[in-house]
């Protein structure tokens, strides 16, 4: 009897989601999890890039990003980055720019599936690039990966020391996300430097949330 509830009440959320015209569920593609690049050279070439052409990625290469952030590697929860008492405190955002076959928004990433929710078709590019004090790495990316913590759900457990664990964790994602880019000869930095409060305030997400780190992505400009 639960699972027909589930099914029909799963049918019915398909259902309004598509009937409002904008795809807001987007199925990412399966991630590759072997490749011919090893992590030696990823360690060895990983540097902070903040030319970008300005050029679309794939989606293909969108999924691969996401999940080396945050993806699951066994189920039920365990990701590709280790959690204090797998708390996973923090929510992955996408401001989408220029994706091949994706409009550009506001997504927030869904580990569990694999997938992009739609949570705004507005471009935040102009507005990060600006809390960001103007930084050159925030004008021409294709993507900008944000992380954002959820303090609720690690301090009950960890109190004072729940705040260094989450940051310790945006720490591990993000040298996830620099790695996983030079091996798809991408163009990533870390950026810290950024005007929190008026960030979080800006940009479509829960109120308990704090955006802790940001990482532009694009194609690598090269000079000529
Ligand atoms: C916590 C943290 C915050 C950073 N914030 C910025 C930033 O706001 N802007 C920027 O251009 N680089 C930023 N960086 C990147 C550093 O400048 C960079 O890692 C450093 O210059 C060493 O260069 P490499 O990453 O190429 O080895 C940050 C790095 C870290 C770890």
């Amino acid at each position: 009897m639960l699972k027909v509830i589930i099914l029909i009440l799963t049918y019915l959320l398909v259902n309004i989601r598509i009937s409002s015209g904008v795809e807001k569920i987007i199925m990412l593609p399966e991630p590759q999890r072997i490749s011919n690049f090893s992590l030696e050279e990823a360690l060895q070439k990983r540097r902070s890039r903040r030319n970008y052409s300005g050029e679309p990625i794939s989606l293909e290469q969108l999924s691969q990003l996401l999940w080396s952030a945050y993806g699951i590697t066994k189920v039920p929860f365990y990701k590709t980055v280790p959690s204090a008492g797998a708390c996973y405190p923090m929510t992955i955002y996408v401001s989408v720019v220029k994706v091949k076959g994706l409009k550009s928004g506001f997504y927030q990433y869904i580990p569990k599936e694999h997938q992009l929710e739609l949570i705004s078709t507005d471009n935040f590019t102009d507005q990060i690039y600006t809390c960001g004090y103007n930084q050159g790495c925030l004008r021409n990316q294709a993507i900008t990966i944000l992380m954002s913590a959820d303090f609720d759900k690690i301090t009950t457990r960890y109190g004072k020391r729940a705040y260094r664990y989450t940051y310790m964790e945006a720490g591990h994602i993000s040298q996830n996300i620099y790695l996983q880019t030079e091996s798809l000869d991408l163009a990533t930095v870390a950026v810290g430097a950024y005007d929190e409060e008026t960030l979080n305030k800006i940009l479509p997400i829960p109120n308990k949330e704090d955006i802790i780190y940001l990482m532009p992505v694009g194609k690598k400009r090269t000079i000529k």
